[in-house]
């Protein structure tokens, strides 16, 4: 039996199962392969200029006939040039983060573009609801990147937002498996976002050390840190741990700003630096035990083993 529900409707897609925006990860080549695996592709433009971000929409829309998504964080100082491209490249679903849904929602939804929020607790999915977001991705705490500061583990954030909220919920945070994806949908989500798993895929462009690290990694081996200035889970390294004792150590606000440096993430996932740059992921990394393709992910998160099944 395939789930067809809210979000598969929406998206007019397979699966309801969407592959998270990710920094340095998520260009078009893993966009179009989970599309095209029936699920919903997302081309991460946060570490994109606008001109690359053009580039992604473009090389998709010639190569992929599915549909596929943007997610523009919305603190980005050139967020309006990014919106732009979207724009003029006619992407038909934006994902929004890190920021207020309130300022654009209403001027892509009179061009006809869906809009999905990622929240992290009541309050905010409140307000995505009031601005006509036709949907709210639900992150919770287990989820891997930057974090929302009230820390919510993600089956009582659903719980709560499944009793408040009408519009559809996508349930993000250390999904891995189809358990995962079945006891979201059980708790009141009608689909998932997942982000460490498909960073960890042969189609993701981050460095091959970061898929090792994440394959190589524990249950135990993420942590979350820099609660003080914008809090981030990611694999516990040399680099986390001594962001880890500064903040123990009290230090002052702009010393931890100046440790963060701007080009962390970049480091760490993209140039496979495994000491110095950030290892964004998620609490899911101890089951993730290879890297594989797209294709093969979706046979496991779909296949027809038990009868709660996807397919
Ligand atoms: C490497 C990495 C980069 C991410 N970058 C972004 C981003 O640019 N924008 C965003 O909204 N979320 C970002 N996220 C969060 C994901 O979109 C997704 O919600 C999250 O990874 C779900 O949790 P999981 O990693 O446990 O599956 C990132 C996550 C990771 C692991």
């Amino acid at each position: 039996m395939r789930i067809k529900n809210k979000i598969t409707d929406l998206f007019k897609i397979e699966h309801p199962i969407i592959q998270g925006g990710m920094v340095w990860v998520s260009g078009w080549k893993l966009a179009k392969a989970v599309s095209e695996n029936g699920g919903l592709g997302l081309i991460g433009a946060g570490s994109m200029k606008p001109e690359l971000l053009a580039e992604h929409i473009q090389k998709i829309k010639q190569n992929c006939q599915k549909p596929f998504g943007v997610n523009l964080p919305l603190f980005r100082g050139d967020i309006e040039e990014l919106i732009s491209v979207v724009i003029t490249e006619s992407v038909k679903i934006v994902f929004t983060s890190a920021g207020n849904p309130g300022k654009y929602t209403e001027m892509f939804k009179q061009k006809g573009i869906k809009v999905v929020h990622v929240v992290a607790n009541l309050k905010q999915a409140l307000k995505a609801e009031s601005v006509y977001c036709d949907a709210i991705v639900a992150e919770g705490v287990e989820a891997g990147g930057h974090n929302g500061a009230d820390e919510i583990p993600l089956s009582d954030l659903i719980i709560q937002l499944a009793n408040e909220v009408k519009i559809p919920i996508i349930a993000a945070g250390g999904i891995v498996d189809k358990h995962g994806i079945e006891k979201a949908i059980s708790l009141g989500a009608s689909g998932v976002q997942i982000g460490t798993l498909f960073a960890a895929s042969v189609e993701s462009s981050a460095h091959i050390n970061y898929k090792e690290a994440i394959v190589k990694a524990g249950e135990n081996d993420t942590a979350l840190f820099f609660k003080s200035i914008g809090l981030i889970r990611a694999i516990v390294n040399p680099f986390v741990e001594k962001a880890i004792l500064s903040e123990k150590k009290n230090v002052p606000q702009e010393e931890l700003v100046e440790l963060l440096g701007s080009k962390r993430e970049m480091l760490g996932i993209f140039n496979g630096n495994l000491e110095e740059g950030i290892l964004e992921a998620g609490t899911g990394v101890g089951k993730i035990t290879s890297v594989k393709s797209v294709a093969d992910i979706f046979r496991d998160l779909v296949n027809d083993s038990s009868k709660n099944s996807l397919t």
